[in-house]
């Protein structure tokens, strides 16, 4: 066997998954194929074992899913049918055994390794913070397939089967353990005695409570797939994304595992899965890159404590660096602290944790962490004459191999990098707002930013869990380029006189994650004129005056109650009026994104396609299930 190790001592069998050249333990079809004929030999023996624990051989977790590689290359619907079914025969092996199983888990049990683990008597998780479960197919647009819709709601109920799979979110052994998908957390060192124990005492499984039984009973079961399925309606349209609709008809149909195998081999095959696996794989390789060299960071300055370069060093902490971060203003350092800690306390739980968090958070308002720092971030006031000459000043006071990074939206590197006596040094970290939430992180390459500064850049991207995507200076980089001439052209229309519903509902419809009428006011009317602004004279367009009004009136938009749309305090919109979409509306917006992409694609503002699409649907949202702006190919 390659890629499990089977040991077995007094009649009890302890298997291993250590696959063979590869980091994590990927379930591939070779490593199923394994698996099957292991467990058909057990099942052949004449003298029972006791028992059987499957756990990982690797330290760096359980098993974190299947083989995406693999979806990739799947040719049919029916050849994506026939994995799951030999997928689900394995695991059926493994529940049929006339002995007690336990799945003994530490680090990530998702998808196929969580359907693994299900086919289990007992599941035994470990309590460190690297252990989680989920069933996360539906970010691929698929629904599970190895039996996990089935065996899922009858071991924790509907409601908390249907969320876990409707979301793909994944757990905390601790909140596993609360909902009932795992029966013990221990710490590390105890995770293979207490698998022994499960199976010397074989505990009966109590049936599930009343309250867990009730959504699955038959009158009530209807009902609950229609709530679930207007919840849904709500985020995702059928059209664009069928998996999460397709899960609650399994589960209402109470579907068989051809049934489910079936249904994973349609969606494997459609467009929306094959596109959101093109994406999966591109995000990978960007973050593989991204990781290629070192980052040789340990310590971070941030100028600016501002919107941007409090959450900036807020997150760069969270992330395990040790961050000063300084600003001409205390107060405004004073509140990025407390704005620090909040956040600290809503992600860390621990105080502990949420301690040293805070101690790697220093405030400096003399600045003297730069001379210290291997990185320097300025995210001051986006005025050219200022940046020119904070990084004089940067220049002469840091480490002779610190990083330069400026957080500008729009101003070229290369005049930021006038006033530096070495050029090279400067790299842009463009993060978007809000910092905490937006995965991408655009790495803007001046004229004179050398390899070894962008290569650093892009690795310590990686390591704060930003995905890096290098583009050449230029104004707007390449996400605001493309998505203010929408923006822009959505404002237009509404002052031309069309419904500001039917020019939202015409981009939702397309596929964009909300309207730009809608986007426009979470963003603020000020900062979309701001960057408007700045970019309208090199892109050609005028900024309609219907902006510059409202501004000057004060509806700034949701964070002043009123911009296009009415805001109630806890900021939801006052009415909400149902747009019709309209194709010449949407062709009007939509083409606006793309004709820029493909102008920044000639210019060299991303290499290729490949990075369009990555910029589009990390930075604007642009319709995942299509892939991206240019598509997959
Ligand atoms: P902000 O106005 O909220 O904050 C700027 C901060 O810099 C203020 O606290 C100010 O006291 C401080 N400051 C100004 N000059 C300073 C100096 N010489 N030394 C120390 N501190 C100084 O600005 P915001 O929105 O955070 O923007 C900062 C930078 O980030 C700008 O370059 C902007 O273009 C860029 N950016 C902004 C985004 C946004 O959504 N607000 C998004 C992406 C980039």
């Amino acid at each position: 066997m390659k890629h499990w190790k089977i040991k077995e001592s007094d009649g009890l069998i302890l298997l291993a998954i250590d696959v063979a050249e590869r980091s994590a333990n990927i379930l591939s079809k070779e490593v199923i194929g394994e698996l099957n004929d292991i467990v058909s030999e057990i099942h052949s023996r004449e003298t029972k074992p006791r028992g059987l624990v499957i756990y990982s051989g690797k330290s760096s977790g359980f098993i974190p899913g299947a083989d995406i590689l693999e979806f990739r290359d799947v040719r049919s619907a029916k050849e994506a049918e026939g994995f799951a079914r030999y997928g689900q025969s394995t695991f059926n092996k493994i529940s049929s055994l006339p002995f007690p199983t336990v799945a003994a888990i530490g680090g990530y049990c998702m998808g196929g390794g969580l359907e693994l683990a299900l086919a289990c008597d007992y599941r035994i998780a470990c309590d460190d913070e690297k252990t989680r479960l989920g069933l996360p197919e539906v970010l691929l647009g698929i629904n599970p397939g190895f039996a996990g819709t089935i065996r899922l709601p009858k071991l924790i109920g509907a409601l908390s089967a249907l969320d876990m799979m409707l979301t793909g979110k994944a757990l905390r052994a601790k909140a596993a353990r609360k909902i009932g998908l795992v029966d013990e957390v221990v710490p590390k060192k105890n995770l293979l005695s207490m698998s022994l124990e499960y199976i010397k005492r074989h505990p009966k499984r109590k049936s599930l409570a009343l309250v867990k039984r009730l959504p699955s009973l038959p009158l009530l079961r209807n009902i609950t797939a229609r709530v679930l399925r207007s919840k849904i309606r709500k985020k995702v349209n059928q059209k664009h994304y069928p998996a999460p609709y397709r899960i609650i008809d399994l589960w209402v149909r109470r579907a068989d595992q051809p049934t489910e195998a079936e249904s994973l081999g349609e969606l494997m095959a459609g467009e929306t899965s094959r596109n959101l696996v093109y994406l999966f794989l591109l995000r990978e390789k960007l973050k593989r890159e991204g990781r290629r060299a070192l980052h040789r960071i340990k310590r971070v300055h941030v100028i600016g404590a501002g919107v941007m370069g409090a959450d900036i060093a807020m997150w760069a902490a969270y992330k395990g660096f040790f961050v000063t971060f300084e600003d001409k203003s205390s107060e405004a350092l004073t509140r990025a602290m407390k704005r620090a800690q909040v956040f600290f306390r809503k992600k860390l739980k621990d105080r502990y944790k949420i301690q040293e968090a805070m101690d790697r958070l220093m405030p400096d308002i003399c600045g003297n962490g730069i001379k210290k720092s291997d990185l320097v971030i300025e995210a001051i006031v986006e005025k050219v004459e200022a940046k020119k000459l904070l990084f004089s000043e940067i220049e002469r006071k840091a480490l002779p191999n610190a990083l330069f990074a400026t957080n500008t939206s729009s101003i070229p590197l290369e005049v930021i990098a006038e006033t530096l006596s070495d050029p090279s040094r400067l790299v842009g970290l463009h993060f978007f707002n809000p910092v905490a939430k937006m995965e991408l992180l655009e790495i803007v390459r001046g004229k004179e930013t050398s390899k070894e500064v962008l290569l650093r850049a892009k690795s310590f991207a990686v390591a704060i869990s930003k995905l890096p995507l290098e583009v050449k200076s230029g104004p707007g980089f390449f996400v605001n380029r493309t998505l203010m001439p929408y923006i822009i052209e959505a404002a237009k229309m509404a002052e031309e006189g069309f419904p500001l519903g039917d020019i939202d509902a015409s981009a939702v419809d397309f596929g964009m994650p909300m309207g730009p009428i809608m986007l426009s006011d979470a963003v603020g009317l000020d900062v979309c004129f701001l960057v408007a602004e700045e970019i309208s004279d090199f892109l050609g367009f005028s900024i309609p005056k219907i902006l510059r009004k409202m501004i000057e009136e004060g509806n700034l938009g949701r964070k002043s109650g009123k911009g296009f749309y009415e805001y109630q305090k806890n900021g939801k919109r006052r009415h909400l009026p149902e747009g019709k979409s309209d194709i010449l509306l949407q062709k009007r917006l939509i083409s606006k994104i793309v004709d820029e992409a493909r102008i920044c694609l000639k210019d060299g503002v991303v290499a290729d396609r490949d990075a369009a699409n990555v910029g589009a649907v990390f930075g604007t949202g642009f319709a995942p299930f299509r892939g991206g702006i240019f598509g997959r190919k």
